[in-house]
């Protein structure tokens, strides 16, 4: 993972715990309404994918006990990771693009509602994706995956060359040759893999996305409400389909990018249908970014533009993250897929504990301020969660006095101690397990291995009935705690 050149190292500092009787009476502890619901409290668990979907997109029973121990520490909201809405083969991640996932979804519903004492609401992260390819190996890329074009026929010297002997010549031209013959697209798909985009309007697919995304969301969110959700959050951040529209970078020409009215156009026609399809009745929030932290990418006054407009549409929440792009991803081996979170961009969605003189905890607190501000300003109430590096009482309680954000929420610290909701509620605040921000769950996530947190990992592994990785060396759920 990008690491500030600084690497100053950070360490946790929750600061004083509260007493049972300071926590009662605190903001953080307070309700909060989400739309046509309440929060009890004003804690929240981002959405983090886990990789124990079944390969098939289907609940697990990981997936059931992974939940169900979040559930256990009852946040007032916890956000299933992001699923995906179309019905196509995506390996262990979850998916909702067809009915025959309502049953095992609905199953995830009921773990959490019963081990929550029905204290923590739930809801689903919806997302859609292009397609992106693994680094090529130079040789077969030029050889097979490479569309001759006239460009490469006319650049190569060998009087009346047929294809295979125009690829024959361009697998012996060296790398500074080579990239005189190439495009920038063709670069980039010999050296990082071939990445669709949503500005890539000569493919009929992407041209089309704005006619089949509001659909396809809607049905997804359709389903989430058969299966008992209480709501959904239209995944609008990091490096995926609808971000890609809300970005800076959008230039689609035809009326879906460019202007920020067109880079809007499509997440609010998507919350739209979504509307149409659920009712007022249930939640719909989006999450999507304070900033891209890229060069061109959008920036906080296009978040707070976003913000104001979508809250002026009627979504129930904004969540707020950061970065987390493809634009800068690190270059991947042969063999792999690029992942967004390896570039500065990444580091800024997950800034671990070596960082700079702004440290790892609350970075995108700023942006977020300047968005609520904005949908303040319309006369909209609308709750806005905040999230980046928060794990202590006092900080949390903070970003809400000081009119931050609506709701706090607690991503990796809520994967390395489920149970902070309680510990700090029930005044035990001192037997919180803190993060300590080193990333070791997201290079899990990286290398789409089944996520755990280094500090219970290890812990009571011949403890009878534990469950063990796929690789048997680490426990999958935090051990138990009172
Ligand atoms: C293992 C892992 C998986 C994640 N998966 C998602 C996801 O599915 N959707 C999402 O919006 N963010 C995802 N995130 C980002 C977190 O929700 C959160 O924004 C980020 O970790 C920063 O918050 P934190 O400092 O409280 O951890 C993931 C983070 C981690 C560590
Ligand atoms: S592995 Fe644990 S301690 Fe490290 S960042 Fe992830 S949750 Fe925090």
């Amino acid at each position: 993972m990008w690491r500030p050149s600084e690497r100053i190292r950070y360490a946790p500092a929750p600061g004083r715990w509260p007493t049972a009787a300071q926590a009662a009476a605190s903001h953080l502890f307070s309700p909060v309404t989400v739309g046509p619901i309440t929060l009890r409290a004003r804690t929240w668990v981002p959405a983090m994918v886990p990789w124990r979907a079944r390969a098939d997109g289907l609940v697990s029973p990981e997936i059931l006990s992974w939940y169900q121990r979040f559930a256990q520490g009852r946040p007032g909201a916890l956000v299933v990771e992001a699923t995906g809405i179309r019905d196509v083969p995506s390996g262990p991640l979850l998916r909702i693009g067809d009915d025959h996932f309502v049953p095992g979804l609905r199953d995830l519903v009921s773990a959490v509602r019963e081990a929550s004492g029905g204290e923590t609401r739930l809801f689903i992260q919806l997302i859609d994706f292009l397609s992106i390819r693994r680094r090529p190996d130079p040789q077969r890329y030029l050889a097979e995956f490479l569309q001759l074009t006239d460009r490469h026929r006319a650049a190569c010297p060998l009087p009346g060359a047929d294809e295979a002997q125009v690829r024959g010549w361009l697998a012996g031209l060296d790398a500074e040759a080579l990239a005189t013959v190439l495009t920038p697209r063709e670069r980039e798909a010999l050296e990082f893999g071939a990445r669709e985009r949503v500005t890539d309007l000569e493919a009929a697919h992407i041209r089309e996305l704005p006619q089949a995304l509001p659909e396809l969301f809607a049905r997804a969110a359709g389903r989430a409400q058969e299966a008992g959700f209480d709501g959904v959050e239209l995944h609008f951040a990091h490096a995926y389909t609808m971000a890609s529209f809300l970005s800076r970078t959008n230039t689609r020409a035809d009326g879906y990018g460019g202007s920020l009215e067109g880079r809007l156009r499509l997440p609010l026609e998507v919350y739209r249908a979504v509307r149409a399809a659920v009712g007022a009745q249930f939640v719909v929030g989006c999450r999507y970014l304070a900033e891209e932290c890229i060069p061109g990418g959008s920036d906080a006054q296009d978040a707070a533009a976003a913000g104001a407009a979508f809250a002026r549409a009627g979504l129930d929440f904004l969540s707020l993250s950061r970065g987390g792009k493809f634009d800068d991803a690190r270059q991947p081996k042969v063999g792999e897929a690029a992942y967004p979170y390896t570039g500065r961009s990444g580091y800024e969605c997950m800034p671990s504990y070596y960082s700079d003189a702004r440290g790892p905890f609350g970075r995108n607190l700023e942006a977020t301020a300047r968005v609520r501000a904005a949908v303040r300003a319309t006369g909209c109430t609308t709750p806005v969660v905040a999230a980046g590096g928060l794990h202590g009482f006092g900080q949390a309680e903070q970003v809400l006095r000081d009119g931050i954000a609506d709701i706090a929420g607690f991503a990796r610290q809520a994967l390395a101690d489920p149970d902070w909701f309680r510990k700090v509620l029930s005044g035990r605040g001192a037997e919180v397990r803190l993060c300590l921000y080193t990333n070791y769950c997201e290079a899990l996530d990286q290398r789409h291995r089944q996520v755990t947190c280094e500090l219970w990992d290890r812990e009571g592994l011949d403890e009878p009935g534990v469950a063990l990785s796929s690789d048997g060396k680490r426990r999958l759920l935090p051990p138990a705690w009172d």
